[in-house]
C-alpha cells in the first residue's frame, strides 16, 4: 500500500467551530440514566447547544439542584472520560438518609435541567504523568478512578495500569463488565477485584475479604514502582495509607481524593446557625470576638477566631452557596475585602485566586476583623 502525503494546504479537514467549557456556572440536560448496580445510577448530561466537556480525568463538577424550594448543592465526580466529550456522567451512590442521592436516584430523568459549576479539582491523572499507575477503589470512590482508567484505554497512553478495586459483594461492582472488557482487550490494564463477602448462591472467584499487604504483594508486587490514586471511604483510604505508609512507600506519590462530610441544604444550615448564634454568643469571652462584615448585604456579626467565615454569613442568615463544606470545591469562593484570614483548604481554590484576595468561606477563620464583598 502506498502512502500519500497532505500537505496542510490540501487538507480536507474542517476546523472545529464547537464551544468548549471551562470552570464555571453550566445548563446542562439529563439524557440518559443507567442503573450499575441496586444502589448506583450513572447520570449522562449534554449542553443545549453542543459543547466539548474537556477536564482532567479524576475532577469532579458541583450540581446546583432546588429541592423542596431549597437551593443545595453537592460535589460529584466526572466518572466518563474526556475522550467522549460531548457529554459528561457522574456516577451516584444512594447514602442512607441522603437528601441529594436519593433524590437524584428517585427524580432526575432524561430531559432534566439543571446546574452545574465546574470542572474543577486536583485529583486527577494528567497533573501526576507516570509510566505505570496503581489505581486503588472502594465502593462509589472508583468514580475518579474509572474516569482515569478510561481515558488512558481511549487514548492508548503508553501506561502501564493497575486496578484494584473493593466491593461489598459482586453485584456491588460498578463497572464491572467494562473493568473485565478494558482488561480482556489490552495488556497494560491488569484488573484485581476484591469482595468483602458473597451472598448465598453467588459465584465469586475473586479475591475475598478487604485489600492488605499480603493482597497487594501478589496482587501488583511492584507497586513500590508505582504513582498510586486512591479514592474510597475513609476507613478504607486510611487503612490504605497507614499500610503503604509502613511499607516504606515514598507518600509524595500517593494521591486520594475524599468525598467527605456533606452538608445540609444552604439555607437550613443558614437557619441553625442563627438559632444556635444566640447561645454561643453568651457563653464565648467577648474580647475574643471578631467583627465580620458584608458589605454588600450590609450586615455584621461578631464570631469567635475559630469560626468559619461561612458560619459568620449564616449566622446572619446570608447564605454563601456550599456544596462540600472542606475546601474542595471551591463553591463558598468569596472576595476578602480587608482583614486577615487563615485558610485550610484542600485545593478548592488557585494560587491566583489567593493573591487576588479571595477565600473558601467554609474552611477560612479569622485572625483580625473582616471585610467581606457578599
Ligand atoms: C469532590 C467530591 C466528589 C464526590 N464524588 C462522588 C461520586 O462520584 N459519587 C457519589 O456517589 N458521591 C460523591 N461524592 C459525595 C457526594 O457529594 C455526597 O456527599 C453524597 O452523594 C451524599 O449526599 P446526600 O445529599 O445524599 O447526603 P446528605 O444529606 O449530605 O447526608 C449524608 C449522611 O449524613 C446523614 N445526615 C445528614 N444530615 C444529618 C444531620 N443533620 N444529622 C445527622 N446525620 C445527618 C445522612 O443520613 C447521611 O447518612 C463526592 C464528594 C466530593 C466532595
Ligand atoms: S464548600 Fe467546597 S470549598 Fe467551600
Amino acid at each position: 500500500m502506498s502512502k500519500t502525503n497532505v500537505s496542510p494546504s490540501d487538507s480536507y479537514l474542517h476546523e472545529i467551530n464547537t464551544q468548549t467549557w471551562s470552570n464555571g456556572r453550566h445548563l446542562v440536560r439529563c439524557v440518559k440514566v443507567i442503573e450499575e448496580t441496586k444502589d448506583v445510577k450513572t447520570f449522562c448530561f449534554m449542553a443545549e447547544q453542543p459543547v466539548m466537556f474537556f477536564f482532567k480525568p479524576g475532577q469532579f463538577v458541583t450540581l446546583e439542584l432546588e429541592i423542596e424550594s431549597l437551593q443545595v448543592m453537592r460535589s460529584y465526580t466526572i466518572s466518563s472520560s474526556p475522550s467522549v466529550p460531548y457529554s459528561f456522567s457522574i456516577t451516584v451512590k444512594r447514602v442512607p438518609g441522603g437528601q441529594v442521592s436519593n433524590w437524584l436516584h428517585d427524580n432526575m430523568t432524561e430531559g432534566d435541567e439543571l446546574a452545574v459549576h465546574g470542572p474543577v479539582g486536583q485529583f486527577n491523572c494528567i497533573d501526576y504523568p507516570a509510566k505505570k499507575v496503581l489505581f486503588l477503589s472502594g465502593g462509589v470512590g472508583i468514580t475518579p478512578l474509572m474516569s482515569m482508567a478510561r481515558w488512558y484505554f481511549d487514548t492508548n497512553a503508553e501506561v502501564d495500569m493497575h486496578f484494584v478495586h473493593s466491593a461489598r459483594t459482586p453485584d456491588d461492582i460498578i463497572y464491572r463488565r467494562e473493568l473485565e472488557n478494558m482488561s480482556s482487550r489490552i495488556s497494560n490494564f491488569n484488573l484485581s477485584l476484591i469482595c468483602e463477602r458473597q451472598q448465598t448462591g453467588q459465584v465469586w472467584s475473586g479475591f475475598r475479604g478487604y485489600l492488605d499487604e499480603p493482597k497487594l504483594q501478589m496482587i501488583c508486587a511492584d507497586f513500590m514502582q508505582r504513582e498510586i490514586f486512591c479514592c474510597g471511604p475513609e476507613v478504607y483510604m486510611s487503612a490504605v495509607k497507614r499500610m503503604l505508609k509502613a511499607l516504606g512507600f515514598d507518600m509524595s506519590r500517593y494521591h486520594e481524593e475524599s468525598f467527605g462530610a456533606t452538608p445540609q441544604s444552604v439555607e437550613q444550615d443558614a437557619v441553625d446557625q442563627a438559632e444556635i448564634a444566640v447561645d454561643e454568643a453568651d457563653a464565648l469571652d467577648s474580647a475574643d470576638m471578631l467583627n465580620i462584615e458584608f458589605l454588600k448585604k450590609g450586615k455584621s456579626v461578631q464570631i469567635h477566631p475559630t469560626e468559619t467565615v461561612h458560619t459568620a454569613a449564616s449566622k446572619l442568615g446570608l447564605m454563601i452557596p456550599k456544596a462540600c463544606g472542606m475546601g474542595i470545591c471551591g463553591t463558598c469562593k468569596v472576595l476578602k475585602v480587608s482583614g486577615d484570614a487563615q485558610m485550610s483548604h484542600n485545593g478548592g481554590i488557585t494560587d491566583e485566586d489567593v493573591a487576588a484576595g479571595y477565600i473558601l468561606s467554609c474552611c477560612s477563620v479569622p485572625s483580625s476583623d473582616l471585610q467581606i464583598d457578599f
